[in-house]
């Protein structure tokens, strides 16, 4: 198969490299040229693990190219995907859907052969329709067929994520488009995973439902934590015992400082914003994503309070800036919202994220960054724990509290266990755990 991606950001650099090591003739159309020529030369611009390695190989296998050029790319591809940006509008919330457009047009001027129009893009339901009508004006109808496809990759597991899928949807009303794309994820199916036809509307909708729901698993725990830590209960031991519920599942229950990154945050505003224009809207989400705001904002409150009240003066130690491990994406991340709170209580705020801190420089100005956990520690009135890297985890804790001024870790993610922190000595607060989230 040729296929052509449009947008070699995270979404499109993934799928258009998965794709490539399937087997087909993959090209990546991107605008920002700095970004081609560096892709060209092997540079992948984001920490994805096993990401380089993909785009090296099957660049070298002549699988996997990258243009500037759509006009030469795009004629006589099979099937060409928009994989690109679909923020959220300022002020409104709702997906801004310039860039998908925009595509659009591009893509109606390559049309020769039939070329399927693949929306990877998260995009409002019925926005398919709008692609299509776009396409329509400038290219013969039989010409194409559009077809809604959403991602389900998470950052940091995206490639398992793509090759082993819990499930593919593909929202196809053509039966031409379905044969093509059937052969586009004929390694998928050959492994026996799961593949969801259905329609284009269907599909753009099981996309918006799927992230709501996680994210509303995740809010509702956050706000079990909060009960726990009032009436002495432990949230952990409550995600246990109700996760074995096969209706409720183990995933998405683990308490944290509120759900950050790319997707939640932006898709939960957004169905919200699709809900209320259907004149149907869903207070559940509203309200989640309410609960999700003013969360980054308590656990500054939360860090303050385990420091006596005050940090005014006080040097803080974060260990991890990132919005979840194994990435280094800032965007939406609580960190953002949690330093600037104790930098503003007056707090002197040092450092550490693995791979954040290139980001993070420019959005967190003021903060002083150490080169690794324990020279971030070094001195410090407290630490806190803000994203759950492996490395965190495995801290040596005697030394972690030999580096400290003063013996407190605020733990906004669980990670460490309590018995032993309280053995060492530690003033331990985290989250859900028992009155106050001292155990
Ligand atoms: C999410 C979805 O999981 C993917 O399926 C989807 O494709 C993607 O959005 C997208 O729409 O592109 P991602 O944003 O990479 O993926 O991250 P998640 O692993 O889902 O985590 C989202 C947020 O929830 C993070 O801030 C994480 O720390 C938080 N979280 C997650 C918790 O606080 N507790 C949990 O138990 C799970």
């Amino acid at each position: 198969m040729r296929i052509v991606m449009i947008g070699a950001g995270y979404v499109g650099l993934v799928s258009g490299a998965c794709l490539a090591d399937f087997g087909h003739e993959v090209v990546c159309v991107e605008v920002d040229e700095s970004k081609v020529a560096k892709l060209r030369q092997g540079r992948v611009p984001i920490y994805e693990p096993g990401l380089s390695e993909l785009v090296l190989a099957n660049q070298a296998a002549g699988r996997l190219a990258f243009t500037t050029n759509l006009e030469a790319a795009g004629r006589g591809a099979e099937a060409i995907f928009i994989a690109v940006g679909t923020p959220s509008l300022a002020e409104v919330g709702s997906a801004d859907m310039r860039f998908v457009h925009e595509a659009a047009r591009n893509i109606a001027n390559v049309v020769e052969n039939f070329t399927v129009v693949v929306i990877k893009s998260t995009v409002p339901i019925g926005a398919g329709d709008e692609v299509e009508r776009i396409i329509a004006e400038r290219a013969p109808r039989e010409k194409f067929a559009v077809v809604s496809n959403p991602e389900f990759l998470r950052e940091g597991a995206a490639i398992a994520d793509f090759k082993r899928p819990d499930r593919v949807v593909i929202g196809v009303e053509d039966d031409r488009a379905r044969e093509v794309m059937r052969q586009i994820y004929q390694p998928i199916e050959r492994n026996d995973g799961p593949i969801v036809y259905t329609s284009r509307r269907s599909s753009e909708m099981i996309k918006y439902a799927s992230n709501v729901f996680l994210a509303m698993k995740v809010t509702f725990i956050n706000e079990i934590a909060d009960l726990c830590e009032r009436l002495g209960a432990d949230v952990l031991d409550v995600s246990h015992g109700i996760g074995l519920d096969d209706r409720i599942g183990r995933k998405f229950l683990n308490p944290g400082p509120g759900f950050g990154g790319s997707c939640f945050p932006k898709d939960t505003l957004a169905l919200t914003k699709l809900a209320a224009e259907a004149k149907a809207p869903i207070r559940l989400v509203e309200t989640l994503v309410d609960v999700n705001d003013k969360r980054k904002t308590a656990m500054a409150a939360k860090i303050v309070g385990a420091c006596g009240g005050s940090v005014a003066g006080k040097r803080i130690a974060v260990l991890g800036l990132t919005y979840k491990p194994k990435t280094d994406d800032m965007r939406d991340a609580p960190s953002l919202v949690i330093v600037p709170e104790l930098q503003a209580a007056g707090a002197h705020v040092v450092a550490y994220d693995p791979e954040g801190v290139g980001t993070a420089k420019s959005l967190l100005p003021g903060v002083e960054f150490a080169d690794n956990a324990y020279a971030c520690l070094n001195g410090a009135d407290a630490g806190v724990v803000i994203t759950e890297w492996d490395e965190f985890r495995a801290l040596d804790l005697a030394r972690v509290k030999a580096c400290l001024a003063a013996p407190i870790i605020v733990d906004l993610r669980n990670i460490y266990p309590i018995e032993a922190m309280k053995a060492l000595g530690f003033r331990y607060v985290c989250v859900g755990r028992g009155f106050g989230g001292e155990g």
